[in-house]
């Protein structure tokens, strides 16, 4: 894909439906036995494959304009599957997945890309094992593909879970929902909490609070209808490329500013940036706004590792920011980077080296010398088949006389279809 820089950007700007939600509203659905009509569903190929894996495990699901209807089967309505369940790049698909599997009563295998099957699965594999599940994986049980063997009587337990993983966590409140007792989960740092939001939405008897939840498996859920808010890691380089391209002001209607999301929003303000968040309001549990931002003035400020997990996601966007703040950003405590869609650290360290920024990287982390008059340089770049990296570089290319050429853009479909087309829109 061919970037040409921009002067500004400008307008309202339709952000699509949030990534975790959208799989989120699914999985839970189909462990209810109501139908329930989830509007604003995210469909990239992330949540696409959450859709497929559900239909093989023969929920029947509806897609209708921008919304999907599903038809849940109860806790134990779930059919075997004829054929493996392909998860292909999405983490979250597989990881939940394995929970929902883990108690149920037939064979499943589940595989993904070549990224998915080199991503720790140990993390899941051995907490569902302390449960009583029957689960296996690739690599001495490290990695997918995972064969679930079924029809075992899970356990409910307590977990002391030693990196803050929302995945992980939900995989395991998914489980517990299909035991009896009292799962309790505590985490080292705060992590998003969309599963407990949903799952007390739905009528589960569940407590949480920042880094720990707990759930009382006996408490059957409801269905419910749900909207789904905007991505606000998607409305994050929108927001971004407004902050640093001169005279631009976009608005950003109904996203998501659940706490645990939004905290690059903090920094950012932190640094200076003018970001305006209005009409705040909670929709299905969830707290949604409307986010207005200028072009701002950036400079550098300490960013404390304990905040890293709220801000896992958006490190490569906020890596753009900090290029073209006035001093020295040091990120660290993020080693949980290398282990995404692809090895965040080396894929933003080695783009943005080649684009002239002043930047370096240490094993768990990256420190960035900003420049306000900051200029790319023209370069080819690469994704590394990685939404987050080939979406952060473009945008830090807008910036360039020349813009870049960034190959392998596909990867942005998993979690933001017609992000160009949006971005040719609103820029100048
Ligand atoms: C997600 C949790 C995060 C995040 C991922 C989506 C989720 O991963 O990076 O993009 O939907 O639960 P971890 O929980 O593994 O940190």
């Amino acid at each position: 894909m061919e970037i040409k820089g921009a002067e500004k950007i400008t307008g309202t700007i339709e952000i699509p439906g949030d990534k975790s939600i959208s799989h989120r509203s699914a999985i839970l659905s189909a462990m209810t036995s109501q139908k329930v009509i989830i509007k604003n569903f995210l469909f990239s190929e992330d949540c696409l494959s959450t859709l497929e894996v559900l239909k093989k495990l023969q929920i029947k699901i509806i897609i209708e304009n921008q919304s999907i209807t599903v038809y849940g089967r109860g806790m134990d309505g779930l059919s075997e599957p004829d054929d493996i369940l392909y998860v292909g790049n999405s983490g979250t698909t597989i990881r939940l997945i394995s929970g929902l599997l883990a108690a149920a009563p037939f064979m499943s295998v589940l595989s993904g890309d070549s990224s998915i099957n080199r991503r720790p699965m140990d993390r899941i594999i051995e907490p569902l094992r302390q449960m009583g599940a029957a689960i296996y994986g690739r690599d001495n049980n490290r990695f997918a593909p995972l064969v679930i063997l079924g029809g075992k009587k899970l356990m409910a337990k307590q977990f002391n879970i030693s990196v803050a993983s929302a995945q992980v966590k939900s995989c395991l409140l998914i489980a517990a929902l299909n035991c009896k007792g009292t799962t309790k989960i505590s985490q080292p740092a705060v992590s998003r909490d969309h599963t407990e939001r949903m799952l007390q939405y739905f009528g589960a008897d569940i407590k949480f609070d920042g880094q720990y939840s707990e759930i009382n498996s006996g408490s059957r859920i409801r269905g419910k209808d749900i909207f789904v808010p905007g991505d606000i890691s998607s409305a994050a380089y929108f927001i971004v490329a407004c902050l640093i391209l001169d005279d631009s002001h976009v608005t950003l209607r109904d996203i998501g500013i659940n706490q645990t999301r939004s905290y690059f929003l903090k920094i950012l303000m932190d640094m200076g940036a003018d970001i305006r968040i209005k009409n705040k309001r909670i929709l299905n549990n969830e707290p949604v706004a409307d986010i207005e931002v200028f072009s701002s003035k950036l400079q550098a400020i300490p960013i404390d590792k304990k905040n890293v997990p709220n801000i896992i996601d958006e490190i490569p966007i906020l890596c753009v920011a900090v290029s073209k703040a006035r001093g020295k950003t040091v990120i660290t405590g993020a080693g949980e980077l290398r282990h995404k869609e692809s090895d965040r650290i080396n894929a933003i360290y080695s783009q943005f080296l080649k684009m002239g920024v002043d930047i370096s990287q240490e094993p768990d982390g990256l420190t960035i010398k900003g420049d306000p008059d900051f200029r790319p340089s023209y370069a080819r770049l690469k994704s590394f088949g990685d939404h987050r990296i080939a979406m952060s570089c473009a945008i830090l290319s807008l910036l360039g006389k020349q813009g870049a050429v960034i190959d392998d853009t596909g990867c942005i479909n998993t979690s933001f279809p017609n992000f160009f087309d949006k971005l040719n829109k609103h820029k100048r």
